[in-house]
């Protein structure tokens, strides 16, 4: 007789964290998507590396003004270069990449940044990313991609506005 509150209470201690773990997962879920707009990114369409650099968006590479304060960066990546290695923009800048590779799997990662997408042959990678704050922010590929893998690299400096 005296083990029936005690059961319950074992019960309780494994049916509560069932409760909020998930509840808990799904709050830090909605947290990152919602608030601070961190996103899966996904397919944008494809490319045909037949007609590549001929056709929009990659008739035009490297830093393209769209707005002020809000850019594209258009790269094709290929062993081992972005083909552009340095970005120059005003701090609150707004960019956004445009990518795709000629050539094997690539990666475009910006740690500082929130950008972390796969570059491949035929798909065109689209990532937003916000620039708030002056300084050098490293860009580089994070799939390996060959001998000098390691050495592809650049940077988007982040000039402060006057
Ligand atoms: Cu390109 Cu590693």
């Amino acid at each position: 007789m005296t083990k029936g509150p005690r059961v319950y209470l074992y019960e309780l201690a494994w049916i509560l964290p069932s409760i909020a773990i998930p509840v808990g997962m799904l709050s830090a879920l909605l947290v990152t998507a919602f608030g601070a707009g961190i996103h899966v990114p996904s397919d944008a369409g494809r490319v045909d590396i037949a007609t590549l650099g001929q056709r929009a968006p990659f008739d035009r590479l490297g830093l393209v003004e769209v707005a002020p304060l809000r850019y594209e960066v258009r790269l094709i990546a290929q062993i081992w270069t972005f083909g552009t290695p340095e970005i120059h923009v005003p701090a609150g800048s707004t960019i956004t990449f445009l990518a795709t590779s000629r050539d094997v799997a690539h990666g475009l990662f910006i740690p500082r940044a929130n950008v972390n997408v796969m570059l491949l042959p035929g798909q065109l990678s689209r990532v937003t990313a916000r620039f708030a704050e002056p300084g050098e922010y490293a860009m580089m590929c994070h799939e390996y991609c060959g001998v000098a893998h390691h050495t592809m690299a650049g940077k988007i400096v982040v000039e402060p506005r006057s």
